[in-house]
């Protein structure tokens, strides 16, 4: 017998990376080969016609699994229901703006968002945001969801995983999914930090050398940390089908699981590693039955404290410059 339909809101649903996303999330990529799927797309008004378009070529997939696709420009509507919500939509830096400009413009936006999760989405919602600066829109979305579980809330920083998990590989020539315990610490920004010291390639703990230390402070971080804006400058627009692929991925492990795998993900913090309790912020985890858990304990060298201080300081900027539009 068929399973019922789960709804998945996805939102940005006319941007360039829901134009890989939807098409993904309707092939059964997310929620398995036998789940069927409804999807609930929200855009902004003036990007309704563009909408309609990506709706037709989905239609035209034909998707076996996909059995429901409603639009909308309001997130009351679209959130109803919801099981699962990929928060993409955000605004893009104008010229001219600055990044506090860009903070406020998009705590409005996820403000709203979040109360209106709150107010209908399914009560186990898991949100992912995945629209920048991702972190802080991510922890906006949370507070302003009191009544919903904060660990119900993430933010994407598992593009930053696998672009550590893709350099490093090369670096050892081994596949991707021979390398484990990568972490990426902190905020989905140039200051995040990936960490290579608890990896293992093939299960064996990764030999130091002076050379792979020089490699990694001057060639593995510099790429991690640029690679968004090398994107950028090469495509002449934001990584899209990476950036789907990782948002895909992140939901995916948290809700089905990672076998005992370490993943990265943006969670609110639980004091531990001394990050604020409630900074949404990039941190190790395995995930099982539909939850994250942190590992915990992990050696925390200077070098390492130094380069997460960085992250924290910029996050903590963040929430401040954010907090007097919060619920107290
Ligand atoms: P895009 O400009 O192509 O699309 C964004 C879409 O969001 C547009 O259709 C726009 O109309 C819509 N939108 C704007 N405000 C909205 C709102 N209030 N409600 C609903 N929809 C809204 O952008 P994109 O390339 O798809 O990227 C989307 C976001 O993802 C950007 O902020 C980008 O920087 C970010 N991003 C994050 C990561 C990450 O790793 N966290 C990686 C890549 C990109
Ligand atoms: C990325 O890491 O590719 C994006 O977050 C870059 C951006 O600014 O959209």
């Amino acid at each position: 017998m068929q399973k019922p339909p789960i709804k998945v809101a996805v939102s940005g649903a006319a941007g360039q990376i829901c134009y890989s996303l939807l098409f993904r999330i309707a092939n059964g990529d997310l929620l398995g080969a036998d789940q069927p799927v409804i999807l609930s797309l929200l855009d902004l008004p003036q990007a309704q016609q563009a909408l309609k378009g990506v709706v037709m070529e989905i239609e035209d997939c034909a998707f076996p699994l996909l059995t429901g696709l409603t639009i909308s420009d309001d997130a009351m509507t679209a959130f109803a229901d919801v099981k699962y919500a990929i928060l993409v939509g955000s605004r893009p830096r104008s010229k001219g703006m600055e990044r506090a400009d860009l903070l406020m413009a998009n705590a409005a936006i996820f403000t709203t968002q979040g109360q209106a999760l709150n107010a209908v989405a399914n009560r186990d919602v898991k949100v992912l945001v995945v629209g920048n600066p991702a972190n802080t829109n991510a922890y906006i979305a949370m507070k302003s969801a009191p009544d919903l579980p904060a660990e119900n809330f993430s933010s994407m920083i598992r593009l930053d995983h696998n672009r550590s998990l893709s350099q490093l590989s090369q670096r050892l020539s081994v596949p991707s999914h021979a390398i484990e315990q990568m972490v990426v610490w902190g905020n989905h920004s140039p200051t995040m930090f990936p960490d290579i010291r608890f990896c293992t390639s093939n299960g064996v703990p990764i030999p130091s050398s002076p050379e792979l230390s020089q490699w990694n402070e001057e060639t593995f971080i510099p790429i991690v940390a640029q690679r968004g804006s090398a994107v950028i400058e090469a495509r002449g627009h934001s990584s899209a089908a990476s950036a789907a692929n990782a948002a895909i991925d992140q939901m995916r492990d948290w809700i089905s699981g990672t076998d005992g795998r370490w993943v990265s993900m943006g969670i609110a913090s639980d004091g531990s590693y001394g990050i604020p309790e409630g900074l949404m912020f990039g941190v190790p985890v395995r995930c099982s039955a539909g939850s994250y858990h942190r590992i915990e304990n992990l050696e925390i060298s200077p070098f390492a404290l130094e380069k997460i201080a960085l992250s924290l300081h910029e996050l903590v900027a963040e929430r401040d410059a954010i907090a007097h539009l919060l619920p107290a």
